[in-house]
Formats: structure tokens, C-alpha cells, sequence
């Protein structure tokens, strides 16, 4: 049976050129590196410059993944960014990236899931390159969580970092099989009643004003892997693949910890998941396609690699996608 399948055919990333390390945010906030190393594995995080902004970010990731994919922009009839700190309230961070890449035919739009942002624009993404209603999108996450961090609060403002991935995704014909190359499938999940524990203290319909990222670590940490393992489970359970099948395991780049706690309870062997945690900290919709290009580049994940992403996040939201390279 022939079916449509959208296959991700390039991707690109990239990090603002300020790097901040732990011994840097030492310097004026009571914390040590070797704090922050043993409870997240983080050592370093990027800031965007001054007048730096999510669009530019998240436009020169776009940029490497379109040259990657070998296409010409005016292909691209769909854009879809993942952001919680889109440059404005309104318009939307995608349109602003979609007229500096002179395109203007088509849609953009921007996906607020915070931390899953990437994982819920790309399923998006796949339910309209799946149903006709476009051909080739730009998946982006891209992200400027410098800009809402409370650097009073120790303990939210050393997990967060800058950054932006991207990927085009094109509609291609498979066989329904899972050894089809594209996405084989993605859950999504939400539930509000978790939403006083990871949130940003302001907006625009509450205080008028942009607000900081306010966290309860040790909540969202007892939810994470549960709420992770569940939609991995619901990934292999639709398809009949188990982690022995996976090649890569690209999760969301939060904290070290919970990343291989999923692993350990999912029984996926330690050397094929993706960790760059360590060099860009939690840059929420950006983390999975930053991990994700680092090991497109250095060469690990290759055409018909099975890989799987996971995200979770503010919400809470969470969600995982399989798929074949
Ligand atoms: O993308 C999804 C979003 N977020 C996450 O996935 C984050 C989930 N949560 C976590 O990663 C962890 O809960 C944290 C890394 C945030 C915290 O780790 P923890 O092991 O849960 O530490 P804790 O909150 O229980 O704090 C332990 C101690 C406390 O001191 P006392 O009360 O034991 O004396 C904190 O005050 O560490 C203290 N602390 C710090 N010390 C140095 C908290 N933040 C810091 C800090 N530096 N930055």
C-alpha cells in the first residue's frame, strides 16, 4: 500500500557565539560548577547578544538545514517554529523567519508547547505534508530563554541556555511499511493540572509584562521519566519496534539525569543516545534538533538509522516521535 511519509531530508543548528560557564554564573550567583555538573551535567550554555534575536536564531539554523537538504527555499510551503520566546507577542517568530528567507507564499506559524515545541511542530508538520495540504515544511525550534530567566533564582537560571535547530521535512511516497524511510509515528500528550510547576510569571492577558521562568525542579523531575517511558512505550507499541530496533535515541536536552534515567527504565543502551546537554544546557524547543545535528554532522545517524525524539516540558506537554532517517 503506498502512503505518504514525510522524511526529514536536511537539518541545521545553530548557537549564539556568547558562551557562558558554570564558573561565569559562579561569579554572581550562589551556585558551583560542580553543583550544576552532578545534578544536570550541564558545564556551559550560549546567550544570545544584545539585540539578538529568537527569528535570527532560529534563521541561520534554517538556513544551514535548507543548504543541508539541498533544496531551494521556494520550495518550502510550510513553516512551522516551536517557541516560547518568540521576539514579539505578535507576529509570529515564524513569519519574521519566513521573509528573511524571502518566502512568501504559504503558511507560517509559530507552536507554543515550551519544552516539546519541536516534537509538536514536527508532528504537526507530518499531519499536513501526510494529507496534501503541503509538500515541504521547515520544522524550526528556536529559542532565547536568556531573556526570561530570573538570575536572582538560583535554581532556574543555571539550567537554561540559547540556541535553534531546524529541519526540512518533504513528502515522499513510501510502502506503509516501518522500514520505510520518514516519520513512522508521534504522540502527543497535555495536561493542565501540572501547570503551576514549570511556568513563566507573566504575559501579555495577566501582568502586561514578559515575566521569568518559574520552576519546581523536583515535581517536574518526579513526572519527567514517567511521562517520557509512556509515549516511547505508545511509539513501539503502534509500530512493533522495541529499543533493540532503535539506532539513536535523541531526547530533549533538560538534565543528564533524566535523560539516562528514561534510557535505564526503557532499556536503551547507553551509547545510542544523543547527550549534548553538557555544552548548551535546557534550550527547550531548540534542545532536540541541536542534538539531533550534532550527530547528523559527526556522522553517527545515517539514512535508514531508526531514531527516536522525546520531549517534555511546561504544561505539562510531552510527546515522542519515531522515526527513519
Ligand atoms: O524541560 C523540562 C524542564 N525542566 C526539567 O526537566 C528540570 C527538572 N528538574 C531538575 O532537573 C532538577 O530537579 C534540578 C536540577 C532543577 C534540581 O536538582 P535536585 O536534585 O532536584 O535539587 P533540589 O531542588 O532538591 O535542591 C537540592 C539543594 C537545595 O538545597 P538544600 O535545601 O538541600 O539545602 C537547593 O537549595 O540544592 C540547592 N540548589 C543549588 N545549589 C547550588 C538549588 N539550586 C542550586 C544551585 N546551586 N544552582
Amino acid at each position: 500500500m503506498s502512503v505518504t511519509r514525510s522524511v526529514i531530508v536536511g537539518s541545521g543548528s545553530y548557537l549564539p557565539k556568547k558562551i557562558v560557564t558554570n564558573e561565569d554564573l559562579a561569579k554572581f550567583v550562589d551556585t558551583s560548577d560542580e553543583w550544576i555538573r552532578q545534578r544536570t551535567g550541564i558545564e556551559q550554555r550560549h546567550f544570545a547578544a544584545e539585540g539578538e534575536f529568537t527569528s535570527e536564531l532560529g534563521y541561520k539554523a534554517a538556513l544551514e538545514a535548507i543548504k543541508s537538504a539541498g533544496i531551494d527555499a521556494q520550495e518550502i510551503d510550510l513553516i512551522i517554529c516551536g517557541t516560547a520566546t518568540p521576539d514579539n507577542t505578535f507576529p509570529a517568530t515564524s513569519v519574521a523567519i519566513q521573509n528573511m528567507l524571502g518566502i512568501h507564499h504559504g503558511a507560517a506559524f509559530d507552536l507554543q508547547a515550551v519544552c516539546s515545541g519541536f516534537v509538536f511542530a514536527l508532528s504537526t508538520a507530518d499531519m499536513y505534508l501526510r494529507c496534501g495540504k503541503a509538500k515541504t515544511a521547515l520544522v524550526i525550534g528556536a529559542e532565547t530563554f536568556s531573556r526570561i530567566l530570573d538570575f536572582e533564582d538560583r535554581t532556574t537560571c543555571v539550567l537554561f541556555g540559547d540556541g535553534a535547530g531546524a529541519v526540512v521535512l518533504r513528502a515522499e511516497e513510501g510502502t506503509g511499511e516501518v522500514s520505510d524511510r520518514g516519520i513512522l509515528t508521534s504522540h502527543l500528550r497535555s495536561d493542565g493540572r501540572h501547570k503551576e510547576k514549570l511556568y513563566v510569571d507573566g504575559g501579555p492577558s495577566t501582568t502586561q509584562t514578559t515575566g521569568h521562568l518559574r520552576m519546581e525542579g523536583k515535581e517536574v523531575f518526579k513526572h519527567a521519566v514517567g511521562m517520557i517511558t509512556d509515549v516511547i512505550i505508545d511509539a513501539f507499541n503502534e509500530t512493533g519496534l522495541d529499543a533493540n530496533d532503535l539506532d539513536w535515541f535523541v531526547p530533549h536536552q533538560a538534565n543528564k539525569r533524566i535523560i539516562d534515567a528514561s534510557a535505564k527504565k526503557l532499556n536503551i543502551a547507553p551509547e545510542k543516545v544523543v547527550t549534548t546537554v553538557n555544552l548548551h544546557g535546557n534550550t527547550s524547543a531548540a534542545s532536540i534538533p541541536l542534538a539531533l545535528d550534532t550527530a547528523v554532522k559527526d556522522g553517527r545517524i545515517k539514512k535508514g538509522d531508526l531514531v527516536l525524539f522525546e520531549a517534555m516540558g511546561g504544561g505539562f506537554t510531552w510527546g515522542s516521535i519515531l522515526l527513519r532517517w
